[in-house]
């Protein structure tokens, strides 16, 4: 894992790629953050219990993966946010420029973003405009251009379906 925006930990090439979005989108004035990127199986278990607590058990299986279950375990994965979020994970950055950049150019870079407004059904989460993963660019480009899922990808969407 290599760290990246000083406490971010991600496998290597999502790091590498991570770093080229990032200075991509400095370059045309964005700064968009990394916020959480590699958890443990312990951080994954104590966010989902925490939103289990608050929320219940249904609303929490929406916004959050079961310990064991969740991107963020593999490295893959990162939060991202902007400053006029206060680097806060919310519906809204999908909205502000950062996040509108964030999904037309991510895919260029390898990366989707990974729980799309419309696909809840689909993903089994809610909209999440923040929410990247790594996937490398041939597939970030067939998943953009196609407007689909990555579970659509991967074929597993008409099993279940
Ligand atoms: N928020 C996403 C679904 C996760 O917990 O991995
Ligand atoms: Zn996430």
């Amino acid at each position: 894992y290599t760290t990246i925006n000083r406490t971010i930990y991600l496998k290597k090439n999502a790091a590498v790629a991570f770093t080229k979005l990032y200075n991509a989108a400095k370059k045309v004035g964005y700064n968009i953050k990394g916020v959480s990127g590699y958890r443990n199986y312990s951080l994954q278990k104590y966010l989902f219990n925490s939103y289990v607590s608050s929320r219940g058990l249904t609303a929490a299986s929406k916004c959050s993966a079961r310990p064991g279950k969740s991107e963020h375990q593999t490295g893959l994965a990162l939060d991202v946010s902007c400053s006029s979020e206060r680097y806060t994970l919310n519906k809204s950055f999908g909205s502000t420029a950062e996040g509108k950049w964030l999904s037309k150019n991510a895919y260029k870079y390898g990366f989707i973003i990974r729980y799309s407004k419309g696909k809840e059904s689909i993903t089994g989460y809610q909209y999440e405009p923040w929410h990247i993963r790594y996937v490398g660019v041939k597939a970030a480009k067939k998943i953009y251009n196609s407007n689909i899922t990555l579970e659509e990808y991967l074929g597993y969407y008409k099993h279940i379906k």
